[in-house]
């Protein structure tokens, strides 16, 4: 475990107040909150050494290239991949998936394929494959879920068949916190010769993750959510499928050679990367995955499993608060969905934040989902490494007052 006095210190925002009240900030699974030597990092690039990568032959140009491609290096060990050059920078996780819908999943899936998802995706892992199932004339399956919201595997077995091109799922849900069984589904998509996509967003910042372990085949995540600054994706994709695929945009950067006739691609990362990159960003991720990898990937863990358990057990205690998911916190991630009372979950993402408190209300890019659950959305609180259980308890205390003024006009 980690002094969480001290890593509260180092996250300089936490320190302020909304509507009066100290923040309570429980939206990390929006986005997390950023700690100095992230913030110092941007700073340092711009101040010192702000220069274009890759083409330069002057001194700025090679410190920035240099940082650039560390970040790189450390991102390979942070989901241990076997090469480097299979990370490649995008602008967020939606693009990372994007990128793959676009290339392999244009390549590969042919009228009459199927492809795979689940009806917990986050619309940036199932509008895509929507829109490339209409395109190419491919049948989108769902892997129906249990009570507790967790994939039906003995269904899956059955779903994934000779006809499955791609199966993508999301390593852990942002509105049921589920973590997925990723190892499972890659064996039954690969005894079918199909590809599995994992969708990291949620769970790379909270899970060690091992894309060897996984034996997935491509990976999408998003800095921005793990400490790091806004405007940074990752791709990881295994080199073999990587190189055979087309390349998502063209232009600067990604090419090896243009002729007035013709143009050959760059070898990988760069075949992807066209274009000036978010160099900064980039830059400033490698102090967010220090800061991970100095606290430990699995004290991490057990600080959201603690919280977790504390949290579902306090909401339990309120009485008519729903929660969906599964309520072992050892299977679920640090996301908290609830419904309270007959309240729109709007009204109560209002009142908690008079008293100083962010959580997200609404349907949290999932609309399938919340059809599926028969709601309008949800009230949704996320926890992070900097949260405690005296702003769980400062949560359930807010609830318990809300429950005075939104059951008055429940009851109207
Ligand atoms: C599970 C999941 N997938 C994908 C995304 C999309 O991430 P981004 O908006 O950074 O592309 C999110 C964001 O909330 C998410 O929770």
């Amino acid at each position: 475990m980690f002094d969480i006095k001290a890593v509260r210190k180092d996250f300089p925002v936490l320190d302020r107040q909304v509507n009066g009240k100290k923040l309570v900030y429980l939206d990390s699974a929006a986005t997390s909150q950023k700690p100095l030597s992230v913030i110092k990092s941007l700073t340092d690039y711009y101040e010192n050494y702000n220069a274009n990568i890759h083409r330069g032959i002057h001194t700025l140009s090679e410190e920035a290239t240099e940082a650039f491609e560390v970040t790189r290096e450390k991102l390979r060990q942070f989901i241990d991949a076997a090469e480097v050059h299979e990370i490649i920078f995008t602008k967020n996780a939606t693009e990372a998936i994007n990128l793959v819908a676009q290339t392999y999943g244009r390549q590969n899936v042919l009228p009459g394929d199927e492809i795979v998802i689940t009806p917990m995706e986050h619309h940036s892992n199932f509008v895509p494959w929507q829109q490339l199932a209409l395109e190419r004339e491919a049948k989108l399956v769902f892997l129906p879920l249990t009570e507790e919201g967790e994939i039906d595997l003995v269904a899956a077995e059955k779903l994934i068949t000779k006809k499955t091109r791609i199966v993508a799922v999301t390593q852990m849900s942002n509105v049921l916190g589920t973590i997925n069984p990723i190892n499972e589904l890659a064996k039954l998509a690969h005894n079918v010769g199909a590809v599995i996509l994992v969708d990291g967003a949620q769970g790379v910042p909270h899970l060690q993750t091992s894309v060897r372990e996984l034996d997935c085949d491509f990976l999408a995540f998003s800095m921005h959510k793990l400490l790091g600054p806004t405007g940074v994706g990752v791709l990881w994709g295994r080199e073999s499928l990587l190189n055979a695929m087309p390349p998502y945009m063209t232009g600067g950067d990604m090419i090896n050679s243009v002729s007035r006739e013709k143009t050959t691609w760059n070898e990988l990362p760069w075949k992807f990367e066209a274009g000036t990159p978010n160099i900064a960003d980039v830059i400033a991720s490698a102090a967010a995955i220090d800061y991970l990898n100095a606290l430990g990937m699995d004290a991490v863990r057990a600080h959201e499993i603690e919280l977790v358990e504390y949290a579902i057990k306090g909401l339990k205690g309120l009485g008519d608060a729903q929660i969906y998911g599964p309520h072992d916190a050892t299977k679920r991630g640090g996301v908290i969905s609830f419904n309270f009372k007959d309240v729109h979950p709007h009204d109560v993402g209002q009142i908690l934040n008079d008293a100083g408190i962010a959580i997200r209300a609404g349907h949290h890019c999932c609309q399938p989902l919340m059809r599926d659950l028969k709601v309008m959305g949800t009230a949704r609180a996320s926890f992070y490494i900097y949260n405690t259980k005296e702003e769980v308890d400062i949560l359930l205390e807010a609830l318990k007052e809300a429950d005075k003024v939104l059951g008055h006009v429940a009851c109207r």
